[in-house]
């Protein structure tokens, strides 16, 4: 089914749209009445994640709300360590947790990466059935954490302040890391193609953590094993195009690098400039983000100029999708996303002059 709306993918390829697509990590949560009452009815968020139907009702509530280009998979990266045997659980307010974390030698030699279409069919299940629901509105993005961020939560067992327990086992047993990277590597890669088989449109890694790394260490357990993974994407799926985008938080001093790896889009927090991003990547790649989300605390007016700030960034042409720089607060106001993707589709087609049709 031919796409109603590709100016997401187009943006990602970098082909001329006439305005800015925009779409928000997180953008079916909490800040919306209607997912907490779905959520309530599936009883937990994992119930919710685990029923293909509820997945599909929600991953729509955003844009049946907001004229959003592009619809994101609603599932979590932690899935994947689940599927590995880890045992994920939410404990009240407290975010994730697994059971069983991964730190002994004996764990990890035994660590194996899943078959998708088995022990996550359940995502390539909604997959298919976001795709049929949409209807070609919009194209679905399908996605994964990193191979270092799935780790951090498989090591740590859950959240960390300060990342102790994996920099540890960096540090003093980095072989053991290596293997975790690997078969993570391995299973984010066959994820995600089995998500493109399903019906994603395009593909997001999600390198959260990468940051939090030193300057070497980021290329040696972050960098490669995102590369790899990129290395291995089918790059068409049906004679059609699947961009794929890397964003990884607190990215922004190793960019070059990043837009090197092969995929056709990086995603950028607020800390780096965008205007420097296109220069520094010499347009090689799209880029995506990059509004602080907190600026959605503010008013109207205060939110339209910084997303004409965010779009004057950028700056003519295309390779832009505007999105935040992070995932959306729960605490947000609907109200103020309705004023953000207006401001964008209304401000945005100044900066696409050269837009001749198609
Ligand atoms: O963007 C979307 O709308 C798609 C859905 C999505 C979720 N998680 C749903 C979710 C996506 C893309 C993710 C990715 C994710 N999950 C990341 C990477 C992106 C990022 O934010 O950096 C990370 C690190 C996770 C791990 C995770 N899942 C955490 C730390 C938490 C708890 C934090 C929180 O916000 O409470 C989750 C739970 C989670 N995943 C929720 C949602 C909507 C909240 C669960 C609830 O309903 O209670």
């Amino acid at each position: 089914m031919k796409l109603q709306n590709d100016t997401f993918i187009r943006a990602l390829l970098r082909e001329p749209t006439p305005y800015t697509p925009v779409w928000l990590m997180r953008q079916a949560g909490r800040y919306l009445s209607e997912y907490r009452e779905t959520r309530g009815k599936a009883g937990s968020f994992l119930a919710l994640a685990k029923s293909p139907a509820l997945a599909t009702e929600v991953t729509l509530q955003p844009l049946d709300r907001f004229p959003l280009d592009a619809a994101i998979l609603f599932s979590d990266i932690l899935t994947v360590p689940d599927a590995m045997g880890l045992g994920l659980y939410f404990a009240d307010g407290e975010g994730p947790r697994f059971e069983r974390p991964l730190r002994d030698a004996q764990a990890i030699a035994k660590l194996a990466a899943p078959d998708p279409t088995r022990e996550l069919k359940y995502v390539l299940d909604a997959v298919s059935e976001i795709r049929r629901a949409l209807g070609g509105r919009v194209p679905l993005i399908g996605f994964s954490g990193s191979p270092y961020t799935l780790a951090c939560y498989m090591v740590e067992g859950g959240g960390s302040d300060d990342f102790r327990t994996i920099k540890t086992m960096l540090y003093s047993e980095p072989a053991l890391l290596h293997r975790i990277l690997e078969v993570n590597a391995q299973a984010v890669a066959d994820y995600l193609n089995a998500q493109i088989e399903a019906g994603a449109q395009a593909v997001m890694i999600f390198d959260t953590w990468g940051g939090n790394l030193s300057h070497a260490a980021f290329r040696e357990f972050s960098l490669a094993y995102t590369a790899r993974v990129v290395a291995t994407l089918k790059r068409e799926h049906d004679g059609v195009r699947i961009p794929s985008i890397v964003f990884t938080k607190g990215g922004g001093l190793w960019l070059e690098d990043i837009a090197t790896i092969g995929c056709d889009a990086v995603g950028l927090d607020w800390t780096t400039s965008l205007a420097e991003a296109r220069r520094r990547t010499d347009d090689r790649v799209a880029l995506q983000g990059n509004l602080d989300p907190m600026a959605l605390f503010s008013q109207p007016a205060a939110i339209k100029h910084e997303v004409a700030r965010v779009l004057a960034d950028f700056g003519q042409g295309s390779g832009h999708v505007f999105n935040l720089g992070h995932g959306i607060s729960q605490f947000t106001p609907p109200d103020s996303v309705a004023c953000l993707v207006e401001a964008v589709h209304a401000l945005s087609p100044a900066y696409h002059r050269d837009f001749k049709g198609n």
